[in-house]
């Protein structure tokens, strides 16, 4: 099965951030995750836009931003002007979802809509129609490293199903704690694009091997 990885920074060494970007590009990886986090909705501070515009200068690869923000509305137009090519705001704490889905849509990039693992799947039912894809977090955002939750599985096959009737042509992606013991039940639970921070840029092999196993384990 063909699938979409996206590298998160996270766990990136940023004393070398472009040489660590080469690395997965040059390994056949599809996007970059950037994990935007703002001390307020996430337990901690990482990147803003002016990252995203730099990593834009270093690959032609699609940034995929995941905003881990409250008041996503006002920094969306800042983060596409920055380079992000798809742009994923949650659905816990942005209080006019609908809103933002459709003026992240209006922005011309790929949108998508985040939920927690606390968060019941079929709460999103009322805006999956404006979305290109939904992220399913399998850990809570705040860190890379995290243990992944195993609910995850019946979650996405539920978002699978749900899709299915609303929006077909939307995508599954999972963040957080995503391996090779459990990439291969991803994608068979509905999945397709997958994030991975520790289990590329910590592999000890390296992160090309750690690519190169994440897509055999899925196969
Ligand atoms: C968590 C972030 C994830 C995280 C993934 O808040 O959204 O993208 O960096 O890291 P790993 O793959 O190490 O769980
Ligand atoms: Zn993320």
């Amino acid at each position: 099965m063909s699938i979409i990885l996206s590298p998160s920074i996270l766990s990136a060494d940023f004393s070398r951030l472009g040489d660590e970007i080469k690395t997965v590009e040059n390994a056949g990886v599809d996007w970059i995750h950037i994990d935007v986090m703002d001390g307020h909705f996430a337990p901690n501070i990482t990147m803003g836009p002016f990252v995203v515009e730099t990593c834009k200068r270093i690959t032609g690869l699609p940034l995929d931003v995941h905003l881990m923000i409250e008041n996503a509305d006002n920094f969306v137009e800042a983060f596409v002007k920055a380079g992000a090519s798809c742009l994923s705001v949650h659905l816990e704490g942005n209080a006019n979802i609908h809103r933002t889905l459709q003026v992240v849509r209006g922005l011309g990039v790929k949108t998508g809509l985040v939920l927690n693992p606390g968060t019941p799947v079929e709460s999103a039912s009322a805006v999956l129609h404006l979305v290109d894809y939904v992220l399913m977090m399998s850990v809570n955002p705040g860190y890379s490293g995290q243990t992944f939750q195993p609910e995850v599985f019946d979650r996405v096959r539920r978002m699978r199903a749900l899709l299915d009737l609303i929006n077909p042509q939307a995508a599954i992606e999972v963040d957080g704690g995503v391996s090779v013991e459990n990439i291969k039940g991803l994608c068979e639970a509905g999945a397709s694009i997958f994030v991975a921070a520790t289990a590329i840029f910590k592999y000890p092999q390296g992160a090309a091997e750690g690519i190169r196993a994440l897509r055999l384990a899925a196969d």
